[in-house]
């Protein structure tokens, strides 16, 4: 097999993004344009060279991947010579697959396919057909076969009547491009090095030049500011809902969902509006989520039921369990099987065992609780004191009256139940009531104070 090495074009400024970041910096989905670039890169290519210009060290420092090969284009002298930067790393035999680090939604297929026509031939070139040309450069044939690219500045009437355009996406055989790029002049309306140039050397030379035209507008769309930014955002995340969808999952309306992330499912899950997914979620059978919900980094087993507004992060969610409506459960929680927790209740660092509810307006953190616990409304485990954070256990089968506040270090026995009202200092023994309350007393001649 031949090698493919990735060049992938990142030197632009990307001054109408407006930005303190470098454009191949902004976020699509989950992840920077030049991410995504670099993902598909890396899928088909033996080494992947990045040429960089603009704010160099906030990209390799964010990119952070060892793999790639950094390639520093000091002055930007045009595509052309962008790519010459790259070549002293690159091997004669191998085939050069050229990317742009602002156009992120270039598909696998796509890529696969110009590889395969380029081992067939010398060069294949990435083209798509637009009902407005204007601005990018046009594919110049002859008898269908492709003999040059004339840019927009540099085009004659006749030839910006052309609307098949390139996309500048093109595998070339690696020798025959470190060849032309030595011939490139700056003789054009830009006076820049074209990358372009190469393909009208080559068919003087005899070469072969392969045509892969793609259906697929989004695949090659650049992104220069922050509306081609929301666009693109808004065509990955229906692609992704549509796939979502042939694969089984409810969607009530797939414009108003969004994963920045991976998302797996079993059978018979329904996803309401206005949900966002973040990081790897999975959801097993038949569980639903409500409207408004964000779920981020969270294992949700079957039958669970996610009620409207709920905020998760970082946690288990056993099988059968009900969570919210406006609940908030933080990492490190491990909601047990069947288990409920309600509205305005916010677990963090917890584990709540089978069948147990935390129904109303309690925290609970730093907790280990057993199984079928109830805890009445507004129940507080205070595990902070201020310096350190301290554990509270709740055994099985407690009962926690409301308003009680748990202050930490503390253990609750098994089947004890705690009188409402309570400020719990100390171990509370099991299958007893424990309470701690002043005596409820009357003023006989109390009177209201009056305005004076
Ligand atoms: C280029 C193509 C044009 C094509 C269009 C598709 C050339 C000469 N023209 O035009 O045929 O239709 O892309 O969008 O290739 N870059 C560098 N260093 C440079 C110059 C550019 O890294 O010195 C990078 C830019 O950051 C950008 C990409 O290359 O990601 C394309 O550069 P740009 O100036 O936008 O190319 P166009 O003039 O639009
Ligand atoms: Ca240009």
């Amino acid at each position: 097999m031949t090698q493919i090495h990735g060049i992938i074009l990142a030197a632009g400024k990307g001054t109408r993004m407006n930005s303190s970041k470098p454009k191949v910096l902004q976020i699509l989905s989950d992840k920077t344009l030049l991410g995504h670039v670099l993902a598909q890169a890396q899928q088909l290519c033996s080494k992947v060279h990045v040429v960089y210009g603009f704010g160099g060290d906030q990209v390799r420092q964010h990119i952070n991947d060892d793999s790639v090969n950094w390639v520093e284009q000091a002055n930007q002298l045009g595509t052309g010579h962008a790519v010459q930067q790259a070549m002293p790393h690159i091997d004669d035999d191998s085939i050069s697959l050229i990317l742009y680090g602002d156009v992120p939604l270039i598909e696998q297929a796509t890529l696969n396919n110009l590889i395969t026509q380029a081992q067939k031939s010398d060069i294949s070139l990435l083209s798509v057909i637009l009902d407005n040309p204007s601005g990018y450069g046009r594919i110049i044939r002859d008898n269908n076969q492709i003999q040059a690219i004339v840019e927009q500045k540099d085009a004659n009437k006749e030839q910006l009547a052309i609307c098949e355009v390139n996309t500048g996406i093109m595998a070339v055989n690696s020798s025959l491009l470190k060849t032309y790029l030595d011939g490139l002049d700056s003789n054009n309306a830009q006076g820049e090095l074209y990358l372009t140039d190469i393909i009208a050397m080559a068919v003087n030379d005899g070469k072969t030049i392969a045509s892969v035209i793609t259906d697929n507008e989004f695949e090659v769309a650049g992104v220069n500011d922050k509306i081609q930014l929301a666009e693109l955002e808004r065509t990955l995340q229906q692609n992704q809902a549509t796939r979502f969808m042939q694969q089984g999952l409810g969607l009530k309306d797939p414009a108003r969902f969004d994963c920045r992330g991976s998302l797996s499912f079993g059978q018979d899950c329904e996803i309401d509006v206005n949900v966002v997914v973040e990081g790897e979620v999975t959801l097993g059978d038949n569980t639903t989520i409500a409207p408004n919900c964000v779920i981020k980094n969270t294992t949700i087993g079957s039958n669970v039921s996610i009620l409207p507004n709920s905020v998760i992060e970082d946690a288990v969610i056993g099988n059968g369990a009900s969570i919210g409506p406006f609940a908030r459960i933080r990492p490190e929680a491990n909601i047990g099987e069947n288990a409920k927790i309600g509205n305005f209740v916010e677990v963090k660092k917890s584990t709540i065992g089978k069948g147990s509810k935390v129904s109303h307006l309690s925290y609970v953190g730093d907790t280990t609780m057993g199984s079928d616990v109830n805890i009445g409304a507004g129940v507080i485990t205070c595990n902070y004191d201020g310096a350190n954070k301290h554990q509270t256990t709740i055994e099985d089968g407690a009962f926690v009256g409301s308003d009680t506040q748990l202050i930490a270090p503390v253990t609750i026995g098994k089947n004890a139940t705690i009188g409402a009202g309570s400020t719990i200092t100390k171990d509370v023994p099991e299958n007893q009531l424990s309470l701690s309350r002043s005596k409820q007393t009357t003023l006989k001649n109390w009177q209201r104070p009056t305005k004076k």
